[in-house]
């Protein structure tokens, strides 16, 4: 099994991006198809992108079996009210000036849930959020 945990500092914008890019070369270099490695770079992005604007801080780890993937992100707060709301195309916290730089449509989860095969999302308020996004790999049209 291969695994990789990156650390996500909360509000960093400069690095934002290059954790799931790291991943999506990682996963070419493993030989993953083309399909599945645009999909978990997708949700990779997503998620890196939610621990730095909404999270306290975090992590996102990359797992990659003989016949999955798994995405994990994971943080240290401040946790989702109401996650049926957050997973609603369209909702966002996001502040002014994290719209102003082209985040905050309220897509990212949604796209996460859009690009995965498997979907997990559980948090708690001023505890934090933990999502997981799995990807199966023994699909005969891969
Ligand atoms: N790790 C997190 N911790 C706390 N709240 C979160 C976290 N991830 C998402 N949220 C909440 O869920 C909402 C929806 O997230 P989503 O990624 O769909 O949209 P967004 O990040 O606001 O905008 P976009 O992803 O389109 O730039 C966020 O606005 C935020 O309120
Ligand atoms: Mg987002």
């Amino acid at each position: 099994m291969f695994v990789q945990t990156f650390p996500i500092t909360r509000g960093d914008f400069d690095t934002a991006g290059e954790a799931s890019s790291k991943i999506k070369n990682m996963l070419k270099k493993l030989g993953i198809s083309p399909r599945i490695v645009r999909e978990v770079a997708i949700t990779a992005y997503e998620m890196e992108l939610n621990l730095v604007i909404h999270s306290l801080g975090g992590e996102l780890k990359l797992e990659v079996r003989p016949k999955s993937i798994e995405l994990t992100a994971k943080d240290n707060g401040p946790g989702i009210e109401d996650i049926k709301l957050a997973l609603k195309e369209g909702y966002s916290t996001a502040s002014e000036s994290v719209r102003n730089m082209g985040f905050g449509a309220g897509m990212g989860l949604p796209n996460v849930v859009r690009h995965c095969h498997n979907f997990h999302i559980e948090s708690e308020l001023n505890k934090g959020t933990l999502i997981i996004a799995g990807y199966s790999l023994d699909e005969k049209e891969d």
